[in-house]
């Protein structure tokens, strides 16, 4: 199938689980992919397992520097976005109530709340009408979740 043919999508997260899915998924039905993540070498791997039509940008969706670079190099290379799929997150941040730390809050705000809005607005400058835009939504995106 060639829905996605000729269309540019960005994966945040794409270097593993869901984001690494879709992005093999969306290359198989036509499109051109940027995933991103911190780590260099998962995203090397992601780009050479997929193989074609498509390209890794490191960096930290909490980071602003890297976002802006993330989308002033697609715009050099493609000058649109048609899909955003803002997909990174953690959920390693877990604690029981009476032990939850500010440090927790801040890192999952940071990449679950921050990163995700962020990723899309600063898409936005490169989208236009009927473009797509998917969150990952988890429970774990409005603050530490409680363990039980
Ligand atoms: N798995 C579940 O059961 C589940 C359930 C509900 C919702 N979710 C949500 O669905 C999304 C994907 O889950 P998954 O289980 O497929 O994830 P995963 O396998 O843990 O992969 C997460 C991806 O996000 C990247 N990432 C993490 N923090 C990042 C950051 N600050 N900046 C940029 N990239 C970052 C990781 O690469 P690096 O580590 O190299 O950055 C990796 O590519 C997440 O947002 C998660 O919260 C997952």
């Amino acid at each position: 199938m060639n829905r996605l043919q000729g269309k540019v999508a960005v994966i945040t997260g794409g270097s593993s689980g869901m984001g690494f899915a879709t992005a093999e998924q969306f290359v198989s039905e036509g499109a051109h992919v940027y995933i991103t993540g911190r780590r260099e070498k998962e995203l090397d791997a992601a780009v050479a397992k997929i193989g074609k039509n498509v390209a890794a940008v490191q960096g930290d969706v909490s980071n602003m520097e890297a976002l802006d670079r993330l989308y002033a190099k697609i715009a050099e290379e493609k000058g649109r976005v048609d899909v955003v799929f803002a997909n990174a997150g953690i959920g390693n941040q877990m604690a029981p109530p009476g032990s939850i730390t500010e440090d927790q809050i801040d890192r999952t705000f940071n990449v679950n709340v921050r990163g995700l809005i962020f990723s899309v607005q600063k898409a936005l400058p490169f989208m236009h009408e009927g473009a797509s835009i998917i969150l990952n939504a988890s429970s774990v995106k409005g603050g530490v979740e409680l363990g039980h």
